[in-house]
């Protein structure tokens, strides 16, 4: 049977409103990494990584998911085979439009406690007040991965990795590891690669099939001849 594992990154949710991170005037451009994407950051100033991530979870309840994440969803459901979703995005849009998701990178919508681990959903706003409510203590995060920490559910990706017969990356720098190392797993694996993005990446040479337009338009068509 066909497995596909798709890749998602930031570019998906651009045409939702929501920013990527390292495009022109980009998240990282306003904000330093160190700050409000470590745990050091976090233990440093979490009313400030706090804010960050409040500003972001309203974004993101907010927008709505465009046509490329609806096209994934109906490629889904409707495809004769398994399909894959790993997100590095923490916006919810996937499920938004109906897809199953693995999320490597962790959700906005929930909450984290960083004493006992416990995770909950997350209230629009969180700051240093915030109890976990397990364990009564103040120690309440984003569910979010930081820089340092190891992503969410790694085993399982690679076990759909090392299984998969087509890998495709979209709206991806490839500028972040492990995920920017998912295309050589799959290429061992025997996989045939795809890309689809706005503009070549740093790791366009590890594909074999580059798609080259905004993810709204290049996406659905993609879909639409894997459906065919
Ligand atoms: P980046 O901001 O690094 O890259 C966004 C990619 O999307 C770029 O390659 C753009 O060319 C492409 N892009 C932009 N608009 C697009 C559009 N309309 N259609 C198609 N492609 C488009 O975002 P990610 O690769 O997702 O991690 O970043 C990876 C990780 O780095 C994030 O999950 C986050 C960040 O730091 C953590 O916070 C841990």
């Amino acid at each position: 049977m066909d497995k596909i594992v798709i890749l998602t990154g930031a570019g998906l949710s651009a045409e939702s409103g929501l920013g990527t991170f390292r495009d022109e005037g980009g998240l990282w451009a306003q904000h330093r990494i160190e700050d409000v994407a470590t745990p050091e950051g976090f233990a440093r100033d979490p009313a400030l990584v706090h804010r960050f991530y409040n500003a972001r979870r309203a974004q993101a309840q907010e927008a709505q998911p465009n046509a490329a994440h609806e096209a994934l969803a109906r490629l889904q459901s409707d495809f004769d085979g398994e399909v894959i979703l790993v997100t590095q995005n923490v916006d919810g849009l996937h499920e938004k439009a109906g897809s199953k998701t693995i999320h490597m990178h962790g959700e906005l919508a929930r909450a984290l406690c960083s004493t006992c681990e416990h995770r909950w959903d997350a209230d629009l706003e969180m700051d240093g007040d915030t109890r976990c409510p397990a364990c009564g203590q103040t120690t309440a995060r984003p569910d979010v991965v930081w820089f340092g920490e190891i992503p969410y559910h790694m085993d399982e990706i690679a076990d759909h990795l090392a299984t998969c017969t087509l890998f495709a990356a979209i709206g991806t720098s490839g500028q972040v590891y492990p995920a920017a190392g998912f295309v050589q797993e799959a290429q061992y694996a025997g996989a045939e690669t795809v890309e689809l993005n706005l503009n070549a990446t740093d790791i366009s040479r590890a594909f074999a099939t580059h798609h080259i337009g905004p993810a709204s338009q290049i996406v659905p068509e993609w879909v639409d001849s894997l459906l065919a």
